[in-house]
């Protein structure tokens, strides 16, 4: 259940539908279905596997495998830790606007009201004030996230019991409302409608890849912690099928919700989707589009409103706190500091580091960070876990483990799925990824600023886990 929670989160709703459109509509579920196949639910097993049979935090489980590789296990959990510095924020928006929604405070103009709300400067290059109601989403949050972990993984049982069940109910309830609406239909044809020509395009394949490891919490040392927990005779690969299949399920679900709704905005306001424009990408379709669509709405508008944030809150925190907690037991265990100290140490600093994407040029180094760290960061890790467990170690003592445990019998064919074809599909996405983003660098932005957005955060997480291996070294020395 805690790691369905951890995998379903922003990612579904909020990435998971304008991604799917932008990238072919219907045909865009090939590429994700292939990469959910041959990527996501075999390394979904590797996980589990490897952190059943380590019982430990990724750093340790990677130590279990060679000593040499213990920082592989950091760089896996410092990652999560950068993207939850901007997905609270995310979350933090979230906050403010399950408030707003009692009065529908957006009214007609919800873009302009979004961007007074974050007091967006238009640029990264000006950073301008720290907005103030998404600091006090930002502590919320960040409380909520220290509460539910410092005492360890027993509350974490608690609270997945009801912020899994309790959003996806409303989620289904928001999607019968959404589809009951004139339009609606409209709306889920242009979300599903395939433009089989995009499949050309190798980014099309990263974006499938990159969704995949993102929204199943994938390489980020998540599965391997909360598989360290599961009983001696848990079934691995049936609980990798649940849950990868439970988050694909909920994306497939959320892109109804949310182009059902956009085919009603577009029908109330008489014009036609595609005129709608950018207001249907990455954040705008959450807090502008979404907000827009709730205000016409001929009834009960307060309450879909807020429905719809309480269940995005849901739906984020227990992603937002399984990415904190490996690195807190990582601590926890190497630093011999209690579980409630290295929680607050973890959640003060990624405080303070949220508070750069609350400031009037958060939303476009949020957009900045979150795409090299999604794409590139995720992906290499994956590349990596790929290469030592399949190169550096013997893999089939992982099969066997699994195998030992679960129903779904694992054949040689997995062995060969992460040793030759992950690590060479990731590869090339990995290359031409770069290549692309060299030739033309991210939405046109001067170098600097993908150096300082995109270089930098990716490069100090991998030097910083050499970092942390060697501070254990040093100890073990002394
Ligand atoms: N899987 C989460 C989502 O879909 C996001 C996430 C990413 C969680 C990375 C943990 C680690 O929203």
């Amino acid at each position: 259940m805690a790691a369905i929670g951890s995998a379903v989160g922003l990612g579904n709703v909020w990435r998971f539908p304008y991604v799917c459109y932008e990238s072919g509509g219907g045909a865009f579920l090939i590429p994700y279905f292939v990469a959910l196949f041959t990527a996501g639910i075999p390394l979904m097993i590797l996980e589990l596997s490897v952190g059943h049979w380590a019982r430990s935090s990724p750093p340790e489980a990677f130590k279990k495998i060679g000593k040499k590789w213990e920082w592989a296990g950091w760089w896996t959990v410092l990652v999560p830790f950068i993207i939850a510095w901007y997905y609270i924020v995310v979350m933090a928006w979230c906050f403010s606007y399950m408030i707003y929604s009692l009065d529908l405070r957006w009214g007609v103009h919800a873009e302009n009201f979004f961007k007074n709300f974050l007091g967006d400067t238009g640029s990264p290059a000006i950073i301008g004030d720290i907005s103030v109601p998404v600091l006090l989403g930002l502590i919320v949050v960040w409380l909520c996230v220290f509460l539910i972990l410092y005492k360890g993984v027993g509350r974490i049982g608690k609270v997945v019991a009801i912020t899994v069940p309790l959003p996806t109910i409303l989620l289904i309830l928001l999607t019968i409302r959404g589809l009951t609406l004139p339009g609606a239909i409209e709306g889920i044809s242009y979300y599903l409608t395939p433009n089989f020509s995009r499949l050309f395009d190798i980014n099309v394949w990263l974006s499938a890849y990159a969704q995949v490891f993102f929204s199943l919490s994938l390489a980020q040392g998540i599965m391997i912690t909360y598989a360290s927990f599961l009983k001696k005779k848990s079934d691995i690969t049936n609980n990798a099928f649940i849950i990868s299949l439970a988050d694909a399920g909920t994306s497939f679900l959320a892109g109804f919700t949310v182009f059902s709704v956009v085919g009603y905005l577009a029908f109330s306001q008489g014009i036609s989707i595609p005129d709608l424009g950018l207001r249907i990408a990455g954040p705008n379709l959450t807090f502008i589009t979404y907000p827009t669509a709730i205000s016409l709405l001929p009834f009960a508008a307060v309450f879909f409103g807020m429905v719809f944030y309480i269940a995005l809150l849901m739906f984020g925190i227990d992603s937002a706190f399984s990415m904190i907690e490996p690195i807190t037991v990582g601590v926890n265990k190497k630093f011999k500091i209690s579980k409630a100290k290295a929680t607050g140490v973890i959640c003060i600093v990624g405080f303070f580091a949220s508070l750069l994407f609350a400031t009037g040029s958060g939303l476009h180094w949020l957009d900045i960070v979150d795409h090299f760290v999604a794409n590139f960061g995720l992906v290499m890790i994956g590349l990596v876990e790929c290469l030592i467990l399949g190169w550096m170690f013997k893999l089939s003592k992982i099969r066997d483990h699994a195998n030992k445990t679960s129903e779904v019998y694992l054949g040689r064919w997995w062995d060969y799925l992460i040793k030759f074809v992950i690590p060479f599909v990731l590869f090339i996405l990995l290359f031409v990824a770069m290549v692309n983003n060299i030739v033309n660098p991210y939405l046109g932005y001067p170098w600097w600023i993908i150096v300082l957005g995109g270089v930098a955060p990716c490069l100090s997480v991998f030097l910083l886990s050499f970092v942390f291996m060697k501070i254990k070294q040093r100890n073990e020395v002394i």
